[in-house]
């Protein structure tokens, strides 16, 4: 059978994105013979306007069948007063959650011809391509206990880093998969040096390279990772880390390479009965409310999420190569959405017309 994708395109510019994405899809359909059994359906504000819930249990339910489930954006100011177990964001937890995607990709990958665009020199950006998997379920965010406290006369806000062994092995071996699938380089990424947590991360990591003997496994202490990040990122090629740290250095890993419109990300959990992991891929950015419906938005990072389910839950890591390389080519031609216009004089193209240059460019491939 084909394989299987759910699209939720959700609100604000995550439809206008995510039309792109099928006009890539289509292609691949038409050109490639490569069909994939497409559903869509509505998640975050969309959801709530048709059914009061931002993510429908139907649509929980198809998520957890397909093969991977490909999200544009939700949320929006329309959607600001409603109350909190309501809220748009609520549906993409919850897929996140039910899903138990524990291990967040982020990719920070430098187009030459953006090159200029990033706030580093050009010879530190250029060319980069590193992965930063960052643990998405545990940690800080979760540990108990936790709380706003009275102690003595005055109050102490609480937070507990907490991490089991078996939660940092399955995040281990997810990054260790997805450097045998590039340059089999690991960097493990905690503070061992202050941190109970982080002894435990690095041993536990260092035990389950045992089972990668072909992947080169390095450790940094977080703070210093942060600085080789800035200093010289193409020294990295997949950095796993936990829950707050990969929140920090994925977010200034991102800024290396840009615009927000080019950032994708995949969220992956426990391999499903074929092998592959259960998976949802998603642009960085937000619904972008001040831009939509203005045929403004860049939908690059909302196709390369597309190429990283090709690669990731498709196996097609040939076919997501020659996507990526068309995008490349599209901005080496100078076609610029108005988020990547740094400089004057230049007209920008459209979010469509930017889709149409890509399949015109898969098509020249
Ligand atoms: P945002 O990412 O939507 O926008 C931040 C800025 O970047 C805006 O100026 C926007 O125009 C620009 N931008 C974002 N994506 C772009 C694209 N593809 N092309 C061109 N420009 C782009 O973040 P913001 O403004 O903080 O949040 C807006 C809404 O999105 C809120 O309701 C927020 O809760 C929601 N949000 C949803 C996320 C998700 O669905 N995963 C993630 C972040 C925010
Ligand atoms: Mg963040």
């Amino acid at each position: 059978s084909n394989p299987s994708l759910l699209i939720l395109p959700g609100d604000g510019i995550g439809p206008e994105v995510m039309a792109e994405v099928r006009k890539v899809i289509d292609w691949y359909g038409a050109k490639r013979d490569l069909a994939f059994d497409v559903s869509e359906d509505l998640v975050g504000g969309a959801a709530y306007d048709a059914h009061g819930t931002p993510l429908h249990d139907d649509t929980m339910a198809k998520a957890q069948e397909v093969d991977a489930v490909l999200l544009g954006a939700v949320g929006g100011p329309k959607y600001d007063v409603l109350d909190f177990s309501v809220k748009p964001e609520r549906g993409l937890l919850r897929l996140r959650k039910e899903m138990d995607l524990y291990a967040n990709l982020r990719p920070a990958q430098c187009f030459d011809a953006l090159a200029d665009f990033s706030s580093l020199k050009k010879d530190v950006v250029a060319g980069l391509d590193i992965m930063i998997v960052r643990e998405l379920t545990s940690g800080i965010y979760f540990g108990e206990p936790r709380g706003i406290i009275e102690e003595g006369n005055e109050r102490v806000g609480i937070n507990t880093q907490r991490y089991t062994e078996s939660e940092i092995d399955r995040v281990a071996r997810s990054a260790f998969e997805l450097a045998m699938k590039r340059d089999k380089k690991l960097c493990s990424m905690e503070k061992a040096n202050v941190m109970e947590s982080g002894v435990l991360w690095r041993e536990v990591v260092t035990e389950v390279g045992k089972d990668y003997p072909e992947v080169e496994l390095s450790h940094m202490y977080a703070d210093a990772g942060a600085m080789q990040l800035c200093r010289w990122p193409k020294q990295f090629d997949v950095i796993v880390t936990d829950n707050l740290f990969g929140d920090l250095l994925s977010d200034a890993a991102a800024m290396l390479t840009g615009s927000l419109g080019m950032l994708p990300s995949a969220s992956l959990g426990a391999p499903m009965a074929n092998g592959r992991p259960k998976a949802l891929y998603e642009p960085v950015h937000g619904s972008a409310p001040d831009i939509a419906g203005q045929g403004k938005a860049n939908p690059i990072a909302c196709i390369l999420s597309f190429a990283m389910a090709l690669r990731y839950s498709f196996d097609l890591g040939d076919e997501a190569t020659r996507l990526e390389q068309a995008v490349e080519k599209v901005l080496a031609d100078g076609a610029r959405t108005a988020d990547l216009l740094g400089e004057e004089g230049v007209d920008p193209v459209s979010t469509s017309q930017m889709g149409d240059a890509i399949v015109a460019a898969l098509d020249a491939s």
